[in-house]
Order: C-alpha cells, then sequence, then structure tokens
C-alpha cells in the first residue's frame, strides 16, 4: 500500500514537472513534494510524512487545512449559484462586503472584490488615481505587493525587475527597518523622526501636487517581517493628510488576525484611505481578495464612475468561502489566539537570539514572525548577501527544517514563521524544538 502511495506521488511529481510551470524557479532546478493530505497545522506528503505548516503555507491559511464551516458553505453556494455576473445583487456578496467592513477600521464604507492580492493593488492604484486626480505612486524598498504588472511595480525588491523598465510615476522610498538603519537609533521616537524626515523631503522632491498614494504594507511580510516603529503610521497618516495624499495600506499578508488584531493598522489606531486585502479572508478554500475604500472614496463615486471591473469580481463561491472564515474567526476566536501564542512565540524567540550566535535579531507581532541570521551579531554581516545566496546556504538549512517536518519559508537571510492563528502552545512549542536544533547547526557554520 505505502509503496503504491509513493508510487503514485513519483508519477504525480513527474508530471508536475513536465506540465506545469513554477512560479518564481528555474524549472530543471526544482524537486517538489507531493502532498496528499492538509488538515489543521499539518500536511502529509505522498510517503506519509507530515510536517508543521510553519508559514500558513504562503502566509494565507490562517484557520489553518480543511476547516469543515468554510468546506460546507463552499459546497452549498455551489448547489445554489456558484456564479453569476458581477452586476448583480447578489446575497452573499452584500454580505461579505458588510462582514468585512464590520471589522475594519470604522471610516470604511465598501469593498471592490478581486480575485487576490495582486489585483487588489492594481485596483487601489486606479482608485488613488481617480480620486485624486494625481498620479506619482510612492510604495517602499523591501516590500512585496504582487506579480501582476502595476503590483510588481509598487513592489521594492528583485521580483519587480522583470516588469521594469517601471510604469512612469511609480517612487521608491526607504521605509523604518530600524536593526538595519545607517544610525543607531535610541528609541521608536527617534526612528520614526528620522524616517518620516526623509519621507516629507523626498514627497517634497516628487511634488506633492503629482502624488496620488503612498503605498505601504502596514507590517512588510515576505521581506522579512519589518515592524514599523511607534508613531511611523500616525506620522504617515499626517503627511497624506497635510498633501491631500490616499493612504494605502497593503494587508494582503498582515491582515486577518496576522498581527494579532483583524488589520495590522489597527496596531497603530491609523485609519487609512484604503486596505488592500486576499490571503486570509478566504484562507485560500477559493481564491479572492479586493480593496476597502473609505466613506469619503466611497460617496466620490456617488458621482464619478468607477473604472474597475473583473468578470470574477464579487465571485459567490469566495464570498461564500468569505462569510465563512470570518465567522471561524470570530467563532474560534482566532485574533484572540494570535495575540496569546504570539507572546508564547515572543518568549521563545527572545530566547533563541540570546542563546544562538547565528541569531541578529527577531522580530514578532502576534503570530507573525521572523528569525534573521547573521554571520557575526557583532557586525550584523548577514549570513547570505541581499538577493543571493551563492553557496546554497538558506537552501540548505530550509532543507534540513524540512527533513525534521517543519516547513517554511525564508526571504534572504529571514527565516519567516507565521503558523496557522489556530496553532496550540504544544504544537508550538514542539516545532520551535525543531527549530531550535536547526539552529545549532547553523550556530557550527558560522564558527
Ligand atoms: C503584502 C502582499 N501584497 C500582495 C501580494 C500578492 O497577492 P496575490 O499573490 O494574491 O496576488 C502578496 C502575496 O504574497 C503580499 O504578501
Amino acid at each position: 500500500m505505502t509503496v503504491a502511495v509513493a508510487n503514485c506521488g513519483q508519477k504525480i511529481k513527474e508530471d508536475s514537472l513536465k506540465y506545469n510551470l513554477h512560479s518564481w524557479s528555474v524549472q530543471g532546478d526544482l524537486d517538489p513534494k507531493v502532498i496528499t493530505r492538509a488538515e489543521g497545522i499539518y500536511f502529509w506528503d505522498a510517503d506519509g510524512k507530515r510536517y508543521f505548516d510553519m508559514s500558513s503555507q504562503l502566509v494565507n491559511v490562517n484557520i489553518g487545512h480543511g476547516n469543515k464551516k468554510v468546506i460546507d458553505a463552499i459546497k452549498d453556494q455551489a448547489e445554489k449559484l456558484p456564479f453569476i455576473g458581477p452586476a448583480f445583487a447578489v446575497d452573499v456578496k452584500s454580505e461579505a462586503a458588510r462582514k468585512i467592513i464590520e471589522v475594519a477600521p470604522d471610516n470604511m464604507a465598501k469593498v471592490f472584490f478581486t480575485n487576490g492580492g495582486s489585483e487588489g493593488n492594481e485596483n487601489a492604484i486606479k482608485v488613488a488615481r481617480m480620486v485624486t486626480g494625481k498620479y506619482k505612486i510612492f510604495s517602499a524598498y523591501r516590500s512585496y505587493h504582487g506579480a501582476t504588472y502595476g503590483a510588481a511595480n509598487l513592489t521594492g525588491e528583485n521580483r519587480r525587475f522583470p516588469s521594469e523598465p517601471g510604469i512612469p510615476g511609480f517612487v521608491k522610498f526607504i521605509g523604518p527597518y530600524t536593526y538595519r538603519a545607517p544610525v543607531e537609533f535610541k528609541n521608536d521616537e527617534e526612528a520614526t523622526k528620522y524616517y518620516l524626515t526623509l519621507l516629507r523631503e523626498q514627497i517634497e522632491f516628487e511634488g506633492p501636487d503629482k502624488t496620488a498614494a503612498i503605498f505601504q504594507e502596514t507590517v512588510v511580510g515576505s521581506n522579512g517581517i519589518l515592524i514599523p516603529p511607534n508613531g511611523w503610521m500616525q506620522g504617515v497618516r499626517e503627511l497624506c493628510d497635510e498633501y491631500g495624499i490616499m493612504m494605502v495600506c497593503d494587508e494582503v499578508m498582515a491582515g486577518w488576525g496576522r498581527t494579532g488584531k483583524w488589520f495590522a493598522i489597527d496596531n497603530w489606531d491609523v485609519k487609512p484611505d484604503i486596505i488592500t486585502f486576499a490571503k486570509g479572508v478566504t484562507c485560500g478554500y477559493v481564491p479572492i481578495g479586493g480593496i476597502i475604500v473609505s466613506k469619503e472614496i466611497a460617496s466620490y463615486f456617488d458621482e464619478n464612475k468607477l473604472w474597475c471591473g473583473l468578470t470574477y469580481s464579487g465571485h459567490p463561491m469566495g464570498c461564500a468561502a468569505a462569510c465563512a472564515t470570518i465567522d471561524v474567526y470570530k467563532e474560534e476566536k482566532l485574533i484572540e489566539n494570535s495575540r496569546e501564542m504570539g507572546e508564547v512565540l515572543g518568549g521563545i524567540l527572545e530566547n533563541m537570539k540570546e542563546n544562538h550566535p547565528c541569531v541578529g535579531d527577531v522580530r514578532y507581532i502576534g503570530l507573525f514572525t521572523a528569525i534573521e541570521l547573521v554571520k557575526d551579531k557583532a557586525t550584523k554581516e548577514p549570513l547570505v548577501p541581499y538577493g543571493r545566496d551563492p553557496e546554497g546556504t538558506m537552501k540548505k538549512i530550509l532543507s534540513i527544517l524540512k527533513n525534521e517536518g517543519f516547513w517554511n519559508y525564508s526571504h534572504d537571510n529571514v527565516l519567516i514563521i507565521a503558523p496557522p492563528l489556530t496553532i496550540k502552545e504544544d504544537e508550538l512549542k514542539e516545532a520551535m524544538d525543531i527549530m531550535d536544533s536547526v539552529l545549532n547547526f547553523v550556530d557550527d557554520l558560522i564558527k
């Protein structure tokens, strides 16, 4: 039986390599795992090996795998009305938007649905340009906003390069990354002042009367869990108000309880003009994303045409999944669990930083966390250089983690750890014991 499953796994892998183009990879280098089952915080490969899903796949399966309530809601919707065009009023589409607005900051009014996060950002760019009549769009280096053309041009790292030369009017700024700042800050206040001064100056040079929006990942995700210093978000809000610029928070990864709040921006009690979302709104059970706009923006479109549209905007199956997923967050108290388990994980990470020479920095907010690996704590020299891994060091570390049953991913020299928000304390400790033993191996590497 086991041999049969393994053989079948081999065939699936061969077919996948033969027929599928895989994301962000040299195809000939690939050796994809064949996955046959997933439940809660775990998934299993064709050999029956179990993995802790310590990145919730691509930081999207917040409610864990195999949630019955969401699966049933999708099945029911498939029976009732699997699809109808976006121009119609449909109960489940209004209900999903209502539920989203209910948990969003209280200045938010309406939702435009997309199929995912990149499309959310594409439409936010257009909305900001339509409402302000301006065209320049600011976004930060060390950010990821998606792979479609506009979203890739927002992106502040090398996944942008295939979409360059870029779209005219897209401007990059240096956002807060205090661990690697060129100056030492005594506290958050100093850091905030430093970065806001730079941003203000850049807006002045680019022209406030030309600048439509400032896009930010509220907490930078795949580029290393960069948590802004206190005061930064308030400062960006004030700059936006002063210059008539739209503040856009990309909450595709940071939203939906990931940071211990419904949306990451709630950690600083700031109200953006637009929030973009995807991932955790349905946790991947059906793909959906969108933008949430403020009351002011919503009323602008009462008088002006919304030049946005998608065949699948507000897809009933996605909306049914969103309604059920939001109920699961509430019923299972997952936002609270993200906060509580986040504290436990934060404690474990601080111990790792103290005990392992290879751990330069740890960052955590809710269950959105990272370990930054260095060759030397004093100089902060990264374990691998930016954008490159010439000796395949990070690849090796990830492969050892996987062999031990700990599944996550890395970006440059940073290990991202973001388990499902359903994780329990004993599961978290068991998984992090694996990480601890692999860090011993990394300590030996840098000796
Ligand atoms: C912050 C952020 N924005 C946008 C995206 C793009 O979302 P999607 O892959 O659903 O298009 C991602 C994906 O990882 C993301 O992390």
